[in-house]
């Protein structure tokens, strides 16, 4: 089984670190292949309760190889605070690889971030104010600082030179902001850059030379399918160039669409979204309330509660087929316990037609109403289950009808945070 991809079905947040924390132990090598430290990866295992940003969530193996993918952006602040926090608590970092053609975040991509968020008003995004979007249109734009330019001092000096009167000009032209020092800049990130240099290698030729052993890969998404730049909910979306989607693997990592075998992505077993734009299913007030506290739904990232709603098969069959899945991960059932029934959204309407299609239109989507389909809820404990006849009929039946509108074998689901907190129905690896 050379190459698994494990990504998110809906708007992020799904659980993928969690999952890829438990699978992981069967794998050799565990990557990161796209988004930067917008993504949030909650684990919870023998280190205590962990937020990874950029670290693979394979990190807790000390056997396993990790890479972080030249399709990841990196802050390199962020990633070494991230480093230094897991290292204080014991884990090692000796298997950390970093590909020299991932992107950096530098200050002014923070700082246009926000101003741009500013500048769209009532239109801003949501984003996570990680300046991701600014760096990704660098990298299209081919302005872009990459960790080889970082950790090479004479490169660095060039690259900066090139890029900070350019940006400059652009923060004060176009948003009136202060112009940042090249000495300031320039001595901070090379500190920074000291310090990440033994880490970063040639990572494609690592897992090219890793997949001719037969070796394992899991690739580790961040964010969804529905924040994907071309297949989401666009403009409110994530810029991460390649795609975040099984496609983008490939591209993010260096390995060929024919080098993988199984992908699969994971989807909650209701439905949620942080920032703005569309969501059909999105429960208001009381409902929405009761919802996000009994899933403890708040930013990963950000801390901002999460918008939540009941599961929605349309954009879920939606992202099964443009992933060509192999299989789901369902999590977050145990949150769904005390509920007396249940609603899943099978088709919307859109202007009095009924659809099961989702639509390219955002405009489209922000009209269309969910149509529901009530099951009934088990109202049992599940997260003590660990195999899927431990769990309540009612319990089955909804995982059993979920496949059957997705159109998709559910592999794993999980009723618990901690590690050992699933039921695998069919071995991921
Ligand atoms: P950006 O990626 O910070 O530019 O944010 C763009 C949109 O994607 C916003 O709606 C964010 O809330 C959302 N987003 C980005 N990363 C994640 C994530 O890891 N989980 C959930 N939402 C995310």
């Amino acid at each position: 089984m050379p190459v698994v991809i494990i990504i998110g079905g809906q708007w992020g947040d799904e659980g993928k670190g969690r999952v890829v924390d438990l699978v992981a132990r069967k794998a050799d090598i565990v990557a990161r292949y796209s988004g930067g430290n917008n993504a949030g990866h909650t684990v919870v295992n023998e280190f205590g309760e962990s937020r990874l940003h950029l670290v693979p969530a394979g990190i807790f193996y000390p056997d396993k190889v990790c890479v972080i993918g030249n399709g990841v952006i990196i802050d390199p602040k962020v990633l070494l605070e991230e480093i230094d926090d897991l290292q204080s608590r014991g884990v090692t970092f000796d298997n950390l690889r970093i590909s020299g053609r991932c992107q950096i975040i530098m200050p002014w991509h923070l700082m246009i971030d926000r101003l741009d968020e500013e500048l769209r008003g009532k239109g801003a995004i949501g984003t996570t104010a990680r300046g991701v979007g600014p760096c990704f249109s660098d990298k299209v734009a081919r302005a872009g600082i990459r960790m080889a330019d970082l950790i090479d001092p004479e490169g660095f000096r060039e690259r900066l030179s090139f890029a900070l009167p350019y940006k400059n000009a652009f923060l004060e032209k176009v948003y009136g902001a202060e112009p940042l020092s090249f000495d300031e800049v320039y001595s901070t990130y090379s500190e920074y850059a000291a310090r990440i240099a033994p880490f970063v290698t040639e990572t494609a030729e690592l897992v090219q030379d890793a997949l001719e052993r037969g070796e394992t890969i899991l690739m580790e998404g961040a964010q969804g399918t529905l924040l994907d730049l071309d297949a989401g909910t666009y403009e409110f979306v994530t810029s991460a160039t390649p795609s975040s989607m099984a496609a983008g693997a490939g591209v993010g990592l260096g390995i060929g669409p024919t080098q993988i075998s199984k992908v699969l992505a994971v989807y909650k077993a209701y439905q949620t979204r942080v920032g703005n734009g569309p969501m059909p299913t999105e429960l208001m007030g009381e409902e929405g309330d009761t919802l996000r506290e009994r899933g403890h739904e708040y930013g990963a990232t950000t801390g901002r509660p999460r918008r939540c709603g009941w599961f929605d098969a349309v954009a879920s069959r939606y992202t099964r087929r443009l992933n060509n899945l192999t299989g789901m991960v369902m999590t977050r059932l145990d949150v769904l316990d005390d509920y007396p029934t249940i609603k899943v959204c099978t088709a919307y309407r859109l202007d009095g037609k009924v659809t099961k299609i989702f639509p390219s239109s955002t405009r489209a989507l922000m009209r269309v109403e969910p149509i529901y389909e009530e099951l009934p809820g088990w109202q049992k404990d599940t997260k003590e289950c660990r195999a899927f006849k431990d769990l309540p009929p009612q319990a089955r039946s909804y995982i059993k009808r979920i496949e059957e509108l997705v159109g998709c074998p559910i592999d794993m689901v999980s009723v618990g945070p901690q590690r050992e907190q699933a039921v695998i129905i069919n071995p991921i690896i």
